[in-house]
């Protein structure tokens, strides 16, 4: 009998520790928290109308097919790169290294209604799209939307788009937004908008 008991005791410590939700621990908004888990790269999106450049911040960014290549992105309505992307059809993208955030500055606060973001900027233009590649960036790609495949999400349109080319700019590892988030307050602000 006591011998049974020890084992009982023993099996019961080995247990998984119970899963203690967020909210018991007095944080209040646990989605909020659960969402922010979800892991990001930051790229600079960009698009062109004519002569006219723009390009902004994004996370929403990955790829969704291999055969054939094809990439989605998630952008709000009211930005002017929406615009852009959603008269032309295509648009390039700039995969930020981990000395990016001054880029995340210029392009992630302020429109391209208000500022002009290429203004004393380096980039080069894409061969497929003539859209702008920001430097400095680790990697660049450029598409052309499927318009059949785009998504009405509510405030963003989520567009599926074809690749056309890609390269590589410089060796590097990808900014995250989780390093972006941990980091950012180290980096001058200088650069915000
Ligand atoms: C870190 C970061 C990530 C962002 N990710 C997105 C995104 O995925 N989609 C989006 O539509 N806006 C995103 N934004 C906001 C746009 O970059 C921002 O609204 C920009 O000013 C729009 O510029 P535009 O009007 O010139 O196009 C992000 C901003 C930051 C700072």
């Amino acid at each position: 009998m006591e011998h049974d008991q020890t084992r009982k005791r023993t099996a019961i410590s080995e247990a998984p520790a119970p899963v203690v939700p967020i909210t018991l621990r007095g944080i209040s908004d646990p989605v909020g928290l659960a969402l922010f888990k979800i892991t990001y790269g930051l790229y600079i999106v960009t698009s062109r109308l004519g002569e006219r450049l723009n390009g902004q911040c994004c996370n929403t960014l990955f790829q969704i097919t291999e055969n054939p290549r094809r990439i989605a992105i998630g952008i709000n309505k009211k930005n002017l790169t929406y615009e852009y992307i959603t008269k032309s059809g295509v648009f390039a993208t700039t995969v930020l290294g981990t000395d990016g955030h001054p880029l995340v500055g210029r392009f992630g606060y302020r429109s391209g209604r208000e500022i002009d973001k290429f203004a004393g900027l380096s980039y080069l233009l894409a061969e497929h799209t003539g859209c702008p590649v920001v430097l400095p960036g680790i990697a660049f790609i450029e598409c052309r939307v499927r318009p059949e495949m785009t998504v009405d999400a509510g405030t963003h349109s989520l567009f599926v788009a074809d690749v056309l080319g890609a390269g590589i700019l410089h060796d590097g590892e990808p900014l995250t937004y989780a390093y972006y988030r941990a980091t950012k307050s180290l980096v001058p602000q200088t650069y915000k908008g």
